[in-house]
């Protein structure tokens, strides 16, 4: 037990240990199992940063070479992706419809996975009843997840969703563009097959690149919202697939993922550098916050805003409508900072220039939040696979602040 004074919102609350992720807000540091998230950046893949997260090192070639076999495996989810086409998915938001995907795939997928094991590899097992958590009483008290045995399956079943997802965001993107949905390309890495499923381009090397720094910025970002919903869902022993959608969940709302989007249809409204200073004037007025502004931990620069910036100043630089889009978002920067910057400790955060960066890779707004959604499934996952380790089911409570012994009056006589 450890004191400490927790605010609305959960502000201050520890929730557990974690090796994981660790954001520094008066620093603005970012961490990812005891690296930094700018060496991150300029020296690993999305799969390296993957790895990392859940073995607490960085690959060796080979584990590397085979973590990538992997989710090259478990990529192709055709039936899942036959499914997935059943529904309307073209009148459901593709953040429902990503969360769709993810219990389609809890139904689904340990038999095609399984059969495809034994196909390339001999037999691994990679049957996702298996990750079904076994209960056992423990001292004749309460039950506790059998972690030493089943460790192994559920990094497997996190890895299924990792991989699965991505495709599932390709065949989303392509299903509602009216398209047919494509299949994985076993020779690109995770970035630019995401990409490639999503567009149905090889993606050039700059945005191959692009795309995986933006996919290792979002992988992880310690117990924020989504991180901490599919941890509650996973602390009930229920599965991964089920946690996973409760992180996608929590993730649509515009005040966590859900700003990126908001930026950019923020900075198509403004329209020009000069309705900058109006608008921020009107948004002040109506009490109104600024997406892609603010953090609860962060009180300086957030990081990831230092890496997406020159990112989407370098990407717009030969698209003139992209530019001036850039320049409001500068603008606006500039407005905020005047305003509310050192004083509040407002910086833009993480959602405020991705949007320009995803849009110059010509992605749709919509597909925004369910792109970090994808990245972010590392982190998620990563974290039940840590916590369960030491379970035990969130419970918190409430100060009631209602009436007590009110007298019960039957329905024919109330007002
Ligand atoms: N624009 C204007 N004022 C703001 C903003 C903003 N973006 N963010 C915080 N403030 C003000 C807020 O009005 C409050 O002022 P006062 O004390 O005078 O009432 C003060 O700063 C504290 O804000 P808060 O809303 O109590 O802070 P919080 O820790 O509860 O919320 C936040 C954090 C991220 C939800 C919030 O900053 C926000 O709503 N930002 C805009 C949405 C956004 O960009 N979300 C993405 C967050 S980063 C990525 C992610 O986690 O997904």
């Amino acid at each position: 037990p450890m004191n400490c004074t927790i605010g609305p919102g959960l502000e201050g609350a520890i929730v557990c240990d974690t090796k994981i992720g660790y954001v520094n807000g008066s620093k603005g540091w970012l961490i990812y199992q005891g690296y930094d998230i700018f060496d991150l950046c300029a020296y690993s893949s999305f799969e390296e940063v993957s790895y990392l997260l859940f073995h607490g090192k960085l690959p060796s070639k080979d584990e590397l070479v085979s973590f990538k076999q992997k989710l090259n495996l478990y990529r192709n989810i055709p039936q899942t992706i036959r499914q997935l086409d059943s529904f309307n998915i073209e009148e459901m938001s593709p953040m429902a419809s990503v969360r769709l995907g993810s219990e389609l795939m809890r139904q689904q997928l340990s038999h095609r996975i399984e059969e495809q094991v034994q196909l390339l590899y001999g037999g691994i097992s990679a049957d996702e009843d298996s990750i079904s958590m076994e209960i056992e009483p423990t001292g004749g008290e309460r039950a506790t997840y059998e972690f030493e045995s089943d460790e192994e399956e559920l990094v497997d079943s996190c890895y299924q969703c990792i991989a699965g997802l991505s495709s599932i965001m390709g065949a989303i993107v392509r299903l509602r563009a009216g398209h047919l949905a494509l299949e994985p390309d076993p020779n690109l890495g995770f970035a630019a097959n995401l990409l490639y499923m999503m567009s149905g381009k090889k993606p050039t090397p700059l945005e191959e690149r692009v795309m995986d720094i933006c996919l290792i910025l979002h992988a992880e970002h310690g117990i924020n919202a989504s991180t901490f919903a599919t941890m509650v869902v996973a602390s009930t022993l229920s599965d991964i697939y089920s946690s996973v959608g409760a992180g996608i969940a929590a993730l649509s709302g515009p005040l966590h993922g859900g700003a990126n989007e908001e930026v950019v249809k923020t900075l198509e409204e403004i329209k020009s550098v000069d309705n900058v200073k109006p608008w921020y004037k009107k948004l002040k007025e109506e009490n109104g916050k600024v997406m892609g502004f603010g953090h609860r931990v962060y009180k300086a620069y957030d990081p990831r805003a230092r890496i997406l910036e020159p990112m989407a100043k370098l990407l717009v630089n030969d698209k003139p409508q992209m530019q001036e889009m850039y320049n409001i978002a500068k603008s606006i920067e500039t407005e905020v900072q005047e305003d509310m910057g050192q004083e509040q400790k407002i910086f833009p955060n993480v959602d405020f220039y991705s949007g320009i960066v995803y849009k110059s890779l010509g992605i749709d707004s919509e597909y925004y939040t369910p792109i970090f959604a994808v990245s972010r499934i590392s982190g998620w996952t990563a974290h039940v696979v840590e916590y369960l380790k030491k379970n035990r089911i969130f419970r918190p409570r409430a100060i009631y602040v209602g009436d007590y012994l009110n007298e019960f009056i039957p329905i024919e006589e109330r007002e």
